[in-house]
């Protein structure tokens, strides 16, 4: 967080900070629920952040609204974001039917970059949440958490690179190799988790 950041979100901070850490607490938790054995822990890392003002000002710009904290709050569903980074894929699934059952928030909506890979070759699970936000105007906020592997968090930085540079030569190439890749690590994917069941299947500890 910036002065800047601190200055824009200004009496809203202390419960900002406070949900995200509730957020990723709850996160951490159902994890856990599924496997408290490090050696077979699901997520390789996670990743919290509240949303830059300079960036959460030029999408309240662009979707045609004012750049105010409260639509912030209000109207954007990533003011607060998680990033579940896991081994195995088919773990994505799992994590999905244990945040629909939690009591803690309610699903808004649920986007299955995974099973629907975007034409660039991204993939990911989003799902938006609404959690409880207990200021004078403001009682629910919208925020997002991503599920995807290690492989398609490796190929998102990558991707997120390019689109920030300008003037690159052989674009075209460079787009289509990590089409390619993305599919190929999608491949990777499905087949190391179908070797992690057979392994888990037979053999004695
Ligand atoms: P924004 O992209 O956040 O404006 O909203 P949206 O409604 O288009 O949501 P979407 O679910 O498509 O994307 C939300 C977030 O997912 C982004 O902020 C990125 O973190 C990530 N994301 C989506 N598409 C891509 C992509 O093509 N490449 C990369 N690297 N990240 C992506
Ligand atoms: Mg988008």
């Amino acid at each position: 967080m910036t002065e800047q950041d601190k200055e824009f979100y200004g009496e809203y901070m202390p419960l900002l900070v406070e949900k995200e850490n509730l957020l990723l607490n709850e996160v951490k938790n159902i994890l856990d629920s599924i496997s408290t054995d490090s050696e077979t822990a699901l997520a390789e890392h996670i990743k919290s952040r509240i949303k830059g003002s300079e960036s959460m000002r030029t999408k309240l710009k662009m979707r045609g609204f004012d750049d105010t904290v409260e639509n912030g709050l209000t109207k954007l569903s990533d003011i607060i974001g998680l990033r579940v980074v896991l081994h195995f894929v088919g773990d994505v699934y799992t994590i999905l039917e244990k945040i629909r059952q939690s009591d803690k928030w309610k699903v808004v909506s649920v986007k299955d970059y995974i099973a629907n890979a975007k034409p660039n070759g991204y993939r990911s699970l989003h799902i938006i949440l609404s959690i409880p936000f207990e200021s004078e105007t403001i009682h629910h906020i919208e925020v997002e958490i991503q599920l995807r592997t290690i492989a398609m968090d490796c190929w998102a930085s990558l991707e997120h690179q390019l689109k920030y540079k300008k003037n690159i030569a052989n674009t075209q190439l460079i787009v289509s190799e990590l089409k390619r890749c993305a599919d190929e690590m999608a491949s990777t994917d499905l087949t190391m988790q179908t070797i992690r069941e057979l392994i888990q299947k037979q053999g004695n500890e």
